[in-house]
């Protein structure tokens, strides 16, 4: 039976039929990867089960009664009415097939690391997802672009998730619009008009409130990613790492989480986000941290991966630091920079346990960098934020 094995989620994808014939033979397989995975969550994907009798049923049970946190997705009309009709529905969360659509003869227009990107009609774009992604940051990406829109932060909104073969997708309204970084390359003499539009974007995200009971306390994640790395880094960096994490101020703000100029639209001269999946909630440190790196750190990269000349993005966020951090003196802004570029530097040590799939040399070589470079110095980040 295919499975995945994501954030303490377990999917598994029962095929063909459930019924007395082969029931505990899957009943042995599903719990065999519960022992394995010690899931906090289950998710049934039923888009190959085509009949479930009630040995299959019963099987559903006890896997509910193991992990309370179990959901059936995916479910065909057939499979859908009869866990309605045996009352299924109430006891455990179904969700049923997606609609499919197709992309053939469409329009690509654009790809980040997650998702590739179709116009499917004059109104709506599809982000079709890789076939190891998770569901739930799919089910995520769609619900917070649906709430982010709804708090006033400027963004697509989302509509369903769809089927387009193997894959899943969510379907957004298509901002007609060019994304920031290919309407900088388009027009260099706008620069400095684009880039005050970016700080100011940036800037209204973090004035606004964001209701912690939805949305993930982006301290938590760190602190999580940090665990992730126990095997990597020694006991004594990774209480440090915890410590400058934990010695950030609090707040309830907005972070999205990977802003850069790939993740956010232009649309009638309006700068709008885009790419939601990140959005968590904290102080604005997390995400000028990420900025600094993705700008200033990762220039080797800025042009390969967010279409954008290193001096250019350099520049977008110098001019950003200045334009929201006004009122400070050129030597408190050098020193604002300073405590920002030390947080690039932790969230750079973190990164191994962001992006799970980097080839291991390239984090290996982070890893030493961080352990010679940034670790040592790092304790002296405790304290600094004075905004
Ligand atoms: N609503 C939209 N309207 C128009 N283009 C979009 C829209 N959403 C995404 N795109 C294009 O697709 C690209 C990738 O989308 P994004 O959501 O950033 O995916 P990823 O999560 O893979 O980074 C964007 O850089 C942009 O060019
Ligand atoms: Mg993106």
């Amino acid at each position: 039976m295919e499975r995945l094995f994501s954030n303490d989620t377990l999917t598994v994808k029962p095929e063909g039929k459930v019924d007395t014939s082969n029931a505990a033979e899957v009943e042995k397989e599903i719990f065999a990867f519960v022992d394995e995975y010690k899931p906090a969550k289950v998710i049934i994907d039923a888009q190959k089960l085509k009949y479930i009798s009630s040995a299959g049923l019963r099987v559903v049970l006890k896997l509910k009664k193991t992990v309370d946190d179990s959901i059936i997705i995916n479910a065909s009309l057939e499979v859908y009415d009869i866990l309605d009709m045996t009352g299924f529905t109430n006891l455990i969360d179904v969700k049923k097939a997606f609609r499919e659509v197709s992309v053939e003869g469409c329009e690509m227009i654009g790809k980040g690391g997650h998702g590739t990107v179709y116009r499917l009609d004059g109104d709506t774009i599809v982000k079709l997802y890789g076939e190891n992604e998770p569901f739930d940051e799919i089910e995520r990406e769609v619900s917070y672009s649906k709430k982010a829109f709804v708090y006033g932060i400027p963004t697509a909104i989302s509509y369903d998730i769809v089927k387009c073969g193997d894959c899943y997708g969510v379907v957004f309204e298509l901002i007609n619009a060019d994304t920031l970084s290919n309407a900088i390359c388009a027009d260099s003499e706008k620069l400095d008009e684009y880039s005050e539009k970016y700080s100011a974007l940036v800037k209204t995200l973090h004035e606004i409130e964001a209701d912690t009971s939805i949305f993930g306390n982006i301290k938590h994640l760190y602190n999580k990613w940090i665990d992730d790395l126990a095997g990597t880094y020694t006991p004594d960096e990774i209480a440090v790492l915890h410590e400058v994490i934990n010695s950030i101020p609090d707040s309830n703000k907005f972070v999205h989480g990977d802003i850069h100029p790939k993740n956010i639209m232009l649309q009638d001269g309006k700068l709008l986000f885009i790419d939601m999946a990140d959005l968590t909630y904290g102080h604005s440190i997390f995400d000028y941290a990420g900025i600094a790196l993705t700008h200033i750190l990762a220039k080797a990269y800025t042009k390969q991966l967010f279409g954008v000349e290193p001096d250019i993005m350099e520049k977008l966020f110098n001019n950003m630091i200045k334009a929201n951090f006004q009122g400070r003196s050129e030597e408190e802004l050098e020193k604002t920079k300073k405590v920002i570029m030390g947080y690039a530097g932790i969230k750079y040590a973190i990164s191994p346990a962001v992006n799970k799939n980097q080839d291991p040399k390239f984090c290996e070589g982070i890893v030493n960098r961080a352990r010679e470079q940034i670790l040592p110095n790092a304790k002296s980040l405790i304290g600094a934020i004075d905004f």
